[in-house]
C-alpha cells in the first residue's frame, strides 16, 4: 500500500495550485495611474464628501469601483471602506442599531460578525448553524427573538446565500434590520437574485483571502436610499456632502478606501464572474467526488441557491470512517499529499473567545449603563445552546480555499485521491 506523504511517502499532488491573488495588467495600469496622478486619496477629486449620485462621472477610482459593485450585486448603492470590519459597524450605525440593542449573529463565523454591534454597543446574540449548510439556522433565529431584538445579522457561510425569504418573513413580523454579511459572497445568488441586495443592507470584504480583493477593503451596498448620507458621514469622519470641509456633524472614525485599493478592485471586478463560474463548476465535480467517500459529506446545496460562489468548499468529516483519527491529524495529513489549502477552520465558536467569556470590551467604547439595565448574558451559556458550531469547530469541518476552485478538473480528483489514500492508511495515523 502506497507510503502516505506525512509518514514518508511521495504526495498525491505535486504541482502548484493557482496562486492568489490573480493580477495581470489591469492592476498594473490602473495601479500606475492613481501613482502617477498623484491622487492617491478620494478627496483629490472633490470639494468635500462625495456623493453617490456624482460616481457615474467621477474620476475617482474608488467611485467608479462602489458604483459598478454595487450594480453587479442588483443594487442602487455602494460605499467603499477600508475594510469589511468597520462596514460592518456602519451598516449597524445607519440602519439605526443602537446601545443596548439585541442583535442576532451566527455562532460560526468570523469575529466582526459579533464584534461589530458590540463596537456600535449592542449585544450580540448567538445562534447555531444548521448541520447541512453552516448557515444560520432559521428555527433558532425566532427563538433567540426578545423584546430587545432589532437585527439580525446572517453570514452567507462559505458563499452558500442564507434562506433569505424564511429570514426575511421573520424579520418582517418582528420588525427587525436584516444585515448582511456577505464578505464571503461576491458573486452569490440565491433565487436569481445578488447576495447583497437581500436585506436592508450588507456588506463585503475584500480583504486578501477573499474572492475578490485589495488586500484590505470593503464595501456597504444597499436599495435603501434613506441609509446613503450616513453611511457617507461615517465613512467621511462625521463630515456631510456639500458643507465645508472642516465641519464635523457627528463622531465617526476616518474609514476610507485608497485609490489604490480602487484601482485594484476595479480591475478584480472584470474577472468576477468568470472567476466565479469557474469554481462553481469545480465545486460541482469536488462535490460529487467527495460525497462518494464514505465519512465525507459536503455541504448540502440548497435548491434556493442559484450559485453559490465558493469563498470556502467546505465538507464535514467523521472521525469514525477514519479510524477515529482527528480532524486536525487529518488536515495535516491532506495538506503533506499536497492539499496544501486544506484547513481546519474556527477553533472554536466565536462566543468561547475570552473577547466574548470575559467581556473584555473596553467599557468606555459604548455606554456601558445599557448593558447594567439589559439582562445579563454569560456566553460561557452558549455551548449548551450551539451544539452544530462546536462541533464544526471541534470535530468535523474542513475548508477547502476558493484559491484551490480556480485549479482544473484533474486537480479536483486529487483532492479526492488524497483523502481515499488517507482512509486506506488512517490505521498509522493513530
Ligand atoms: C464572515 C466575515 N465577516 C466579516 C469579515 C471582515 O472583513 P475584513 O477582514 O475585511 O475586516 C470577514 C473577513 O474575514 C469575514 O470572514
Amino acid at each position: 500500500m502506497e507510503q502516505l506523504a506525512i509518514l514518508g511517502g511521495s504526495p498525491t499532488h505535486i504541482a502548484p495550485w493557482p496562486k492568489w491573488p490573480v493580477h495581470d495588467e489591469t492592476e498594473e495600469k490602473l495601479l500606475l495611474e492613481v501613482l502617477h496622478s498623484g491622487n492617491w486619496w478620494r478627496h483629490s477629486y472633490g470639494q468635500g464628501v462625495e456623493l453617490v449620485e456624482d460616481d457615474a462621472t467621477s474620476r475617482s477610482t474608488v467611485a467608479q469601483f462602489q458604483r459598478q459593485f454595487a450594480l453587479a450585486h442588483d443594487c442602487k448603492y455602494g460605499i467603499a471602506a477600508a475594510n469589511g470590519t468597520v462596514t460592518m459597524e456602519i451598516a449597524l450605525r445607519a440602519a439605526g442599531i443602537l446601545p443596548g440593542d439585541e442583535v442576532i449573529v451566527p455562532a460560526y463565523t468570523y469575529v466582526a460578525t459579533a464584534s461589530a454591534p458590540l463596537m456600535v454597543g449592542a449585544i450580540p446574540i448567538f445562534v447555531d448553524i444548521d448541520p447541512d449548510t453552516y448557515n444560520m439556522d432559521v428555527r433558532r433565529v425566532e427563538q433567540a427573538i426578545t423584546s430587545r431584538t432589532r437585527a439580525i445579522i446572517p453570514v452567507h457561510f462559505g458563499g452558500q446565500p442564507c434562506q433569505m425569504d424564511e429570514l426575511n418573513t421573520v424579520a418582517q413580523k418582528h420588525n427587525l434590520i436584516v444585515l448582511e454579511d456577505a464578505a464571503h459572497a461576491h458573486g452569490s445568488i440565491y433565487k436569481s437574485k445578488k447576495c447583497g441586495s437581500l436585506g436592508h443592507i450588507a456588506s463585503f470584504s475584500f480583504q486578501l483571502s477573499k474572492n475578490m480583493t485589495a488586500g484590505e477593503g470593503g464595501v456597504i451596498t444597499t436599495n435603501n436610499e434613506a441609509y446613503i448620507e450616513t453611511i457617507e458621514t461615517l465613512v467621511w469622519a462625521g463630515r456631510k456632502p456639500r458643507q465645508p470641509w472642516y465641519r464635523h456633524f457627528v463622531l465617526a472614525s476616518n474609514a476610507r478606501m485608497t485609490e489604490f485599493q480602487g484601482a485594484i478592485l476595479l480591475a478584480q471586478l472584470t474577472r468576477l464572474e468568470a472567476q466565479s463560474q469557474k469554481r462553481s463548476a469545480n465545486a460541482a465535480i469536488l462535490h460529487e467526488l467527495l460525497e462518494k467517500i464514505e465519512g465525507i459529506q459536503p455541504l448540502t446545496r440548497l435548491l434556493s441557491t442559484t450559485r453559490n460562489s465558493y469563498h470556502i468548499f467546505l465538507f464535514r468529516f467523521h472521525p469514525e470512517a477514519f479510524a477515529g483519527i482527528s480532524k486536525q491529524r487529518f488536515v495535516a495529513a491532506l495538506q503533506a499529499e499536497g492539499i496544501s489549502g486544506a484547513f481546519a477552520g474556527y477553533i472554536n465558536p466565536l462566543y468561547a473567545n475570552p473577547m466574548f467569556t470575559e467581556k473584555q470590551f473596553f467599557s468606555g467604547a459604548w455606554p456601558v449603563d445599557s448593558w447594567q439595565h439589559g439582562r445579563e448574558i454569560n456566553y460561557a451559556n452558549f455551548i449548551e445552546r450551539c451544539p452544530v458550531s462546536e462541533r464544526a469547530c471541534t470535530s468535523e469541518a474542513v475548508w477547502i480555499p476558493q484559491s484551490m476552485l480556480l485549479a482544473e478538473k484533474e486537480d479536483m480528483l486529487d483532492i479526492a485521491n488524497a483523502i481515499r489514500k488517507i482512509q486506506a492508511n488512517a490505521r498509522k495515523l493513530k
